[in-house]
């Protein structure tokens, strides 16, 4: 048996910050329609995780059709939604400890793709105890996706989270794979399948919003000094927007940060252009029988 306090304060923070994000999380689902605006539901939602007492870990992620993770609106975005297939990964931190979910709203009648990661990551919360080996879960993943005809995406994994560091050990994988790592409990894990019509193997894109930082370094320019002061303080070691940088060219000052090594950026991932990624994830806290899901909607 283990001895791990699941009442102690870190596992306190945990739930909370899954709390507040699956009320967030939903209520955001609900906004997303055609013709609403990327921007405006990303602010909605790091504002509304803000005022219900957490930070949010990372940028709101908005991934249409062939993305599958790291899109999120520019500054004057103007993008609106279509009928496209849409996932929101949305992260919530309190006091740096974590809740991580993702949802695909399809307005672009794929029901079926949809269903798939969702589907999937309901098997994948069955499996889950102390003493599951992660190379289990994915095998039930990828079943469950080609039991729809699709492929799970196989170089995407869910992942632990620990204090401001949104993904660690232990890899979560969506795919059956022989090295294979054992959950124990009071563990936290982020469970997040894609499905998708496509190879099954998302690539980086050109564009980039998303950043986190490598290391503190001196530099000269005065906005990079200003924008890496901020990024310390205020984001730590998880993720920012571009957006969300409160100095007068924040581009200027990412590209700078980026060539002193002291940031690095997170490239859109896709599948083709003709394809369709869906996405669906829970955190949990792994108990000796099960899992608690912090980010279930109440
Ligand atoms: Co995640």
């Amino acid at each position: 048996m283990s001895d791990v306090d699941l009442s102690a304060e870190k596992y306190e923070k945990h739930r909370q910050a899954g709390e507040i994000l699956a009320e967030v999380r939903d209520e955001a689902a609900e906004r997303v329609e055609v013709g609403a605006s990327h921007l405006e539901i990303a602010e909605w939602a790091e504002d509304r995780i803000r005022e219900l007492g957490g930070e949010p870990a990372f940028p709101v992620n908005i991934s249409v059709d062939e993305e599958a993770a790291h899109a999120t609106p520019g500054i004057d975005d103007e993008t609106t939604f279509g009928e496209e297939m849409i996932n929101l990964d949305i992260g919530v931190s309190v006091d740096g400890w974590l809740a991580d979910t993702a949802v695909t709203i399809d307005l672009s009648g794929q029901d079926e793709l949809a269903e798939a990661s969702a589907e999937a990551l309901d098997a994948a919360l069955e499996l889950v105890e102390a003493g599951v080996e992660t190379g289990e879960i994915g095998r039930v993943v990828e079943e469950t996706i080609e039991g729809y005809g699709f492929n799970p995406v196989v170089n995407l994994t869910g992942h632990g989270l620990d204090q401001y560091e949104q993904h660690t050990d232990p890899n979560i994988p969506n795919r059956a794979v022989s090295q294979s790592v054992v959950l124990e409990a009071g563990d936290v894990v982020a469970i997040e399948p894609f499905a998708t019509d496509g190879s099954g193997k998302v690539r980086e894109g050109s564009d980039e919003e998303i950043f986190a930082l490598d290391r503190e370094t001196s530099v000269r320019d005065r906005g990079a000094r200003q924008a890496l002061e901020q990024i310390v303080e205020e984001f730590k070691t998880l993720p920012f927007a571009t957006r969300w940088l409160d100095v007068r060219r924040p581009s200027m000052a990412l590209k700078r940060l980026k060539r002193a090594d002291a940031i690095h950026g997170y490239p859109v991932l896709k599948e083709e252009a003709e394809n369709y990624v869906s996405q669906k994830e829970h955190t949990v806290i792994v108990t000796e029988d099960g899992c608690e899901v912090t980010t279930r909607s109440r």
